[in-house]
């Protein structure tokens, strides 16, 4: 059987008994959002200067879109101070079940709700949203087919007319042989992010690249219990592939988005605090153990930051309808 990635991304994660309906992701691959609780304490950051540039509504919503387990929802929600809290409006997306042990008051949905007044964040949410890949032919792009039992590719027909116009603005090909992932149903995902916020911020985060440096060879790539894997899409193991950001946010701009910044994650956690500084030597001997939990921390704030790794992940920022910068 030959189907476009695209299908079989779609039926191998989310299908009956789909990798994402059956497993636990943390126990595949690692995120900023399982690597430190200081990605969580940053979002609530993100999310008091959000509140702050609202007014202070009387409900104010976090939503967390491919939520996978809560724990970044979760986090938010512990850590907020009393006055946000008794206002904080939580909600986990995902095509997954509800996570057992979520705390009572975080609401759990399969699509993106509307109406949002707030703060949303997608990390690495994107990524997982199916695509079709394209190779290069003499005769122009063909779709790229593939046998999801044992991941055998062969080429199928042109893709259509928005995919052609989609490469055509976003991943030009050149050679023979190489490769794109089209983007386009990433771009309708956030489409609907940016259409379901009245007021706020929209953050997405995940591996990406820029339209004038796409890898020519695409990005698809399989995780099975921590380690890479051959892109099998046969449900054993997660399929992914980076993101074209810009895409996504010239997307937003076009659903109504009035202000972007497509930055790094290094970028975007240092200007929320998380600076990866050392404590002083010097407390080691007037407070040792504080002195280690700040050692800890500052580890833990290094490698959400660092430039090979998750500190290297795209930010892209965008906001609907007037939202002031806090001052
Ligand atoms: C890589 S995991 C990320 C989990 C979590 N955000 C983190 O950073 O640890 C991606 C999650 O996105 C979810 N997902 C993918 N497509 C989705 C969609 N269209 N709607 C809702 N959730 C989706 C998957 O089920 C999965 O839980």
């Amino acid at each position: 059987m030959w189907l476009t990635w695209r299908d079989a991304m779609e039926h191998a994660l989310y299908g009956d008994n789909g990798f994402y309906l059956r497993e636990r992701p943390s126990g595949h691959f690692r995120t900023s959002v399982g690597a430190s609780p200081v990605f969580a304490e940053a979002v609530l950051r993100e999310l008091v200067a959000v509140d702050d540039a609202l007014g202070a509504p009387p409900v104010i919503d976090l939503v967390d879109i491919g939520a996978g387990e809560g724990v970044l929802a979760a986090g938010v929600l512990a850590a907020a101070p009393p006055g946000l809290r008794s206002r904080l409006r939580v909600t986990g997306v995902d095509l997954a079940h509800r996570p057992a042990r979520l705390p009572e008051e975080i609401r759990w949905t399969a699509s993106v709700p509307d109406g949002i007044h707030g703060l949303v964040i997608a990390n690495e949410w994107l990524d997982n949203v199916p695509v079709d890949v394209a190779e290069q032919t003499a005769d122009g792009p063909r779709l790229v087919l593939v046998d999801p039992s044992n991941g055998a590719e062969r080429l199928g027909d042109r893709p259509q007319d928005a995919d052609l116009a989609w490469l055509a603005r976003w991943w030009p090909m050149r050679a023979a042989g190489e490769r794109a992932e089209i983007g386009r149903p990433r771009d309708e995902a956030w489409t609907s992010v940016i259409a379901g916020l009245v007021r706020g911020r929209a953050v997405a985060i995940d591996y990406a690249h820029p339209v004038d440096d796409r890898p020519p060879c695409g990005t698809l790539a399989g995780y099975r219990d921590g380690a890479a894997v051959a892109p099998v899409p046969d449900g054993s193991c997660d399929i992914t592939a980076h993101v074209a950001l810009d895409a996504c946010a010239a997307a937003g701009e076009r659903a109504g988005a009035v202000t972007t910044v497509l930055t790094t994650q290094r970028q975007a956690l240092r200007a929320l605090g998380v600076t990866g500084a050392r404590p002083p030597v010097e407390q080691a001997r007037s407070d040792p153990r504080g002195y280690l939990r700040a050692l800890a921390r500052s580890s833990e704030e290094a490698e959400l930051i660092a430039t090979e790794g998750l500190g290297g992940f795209g930010w892209l920022s965008q906001t609907r309808l007037p939202v002031a910068q806090p001052g």
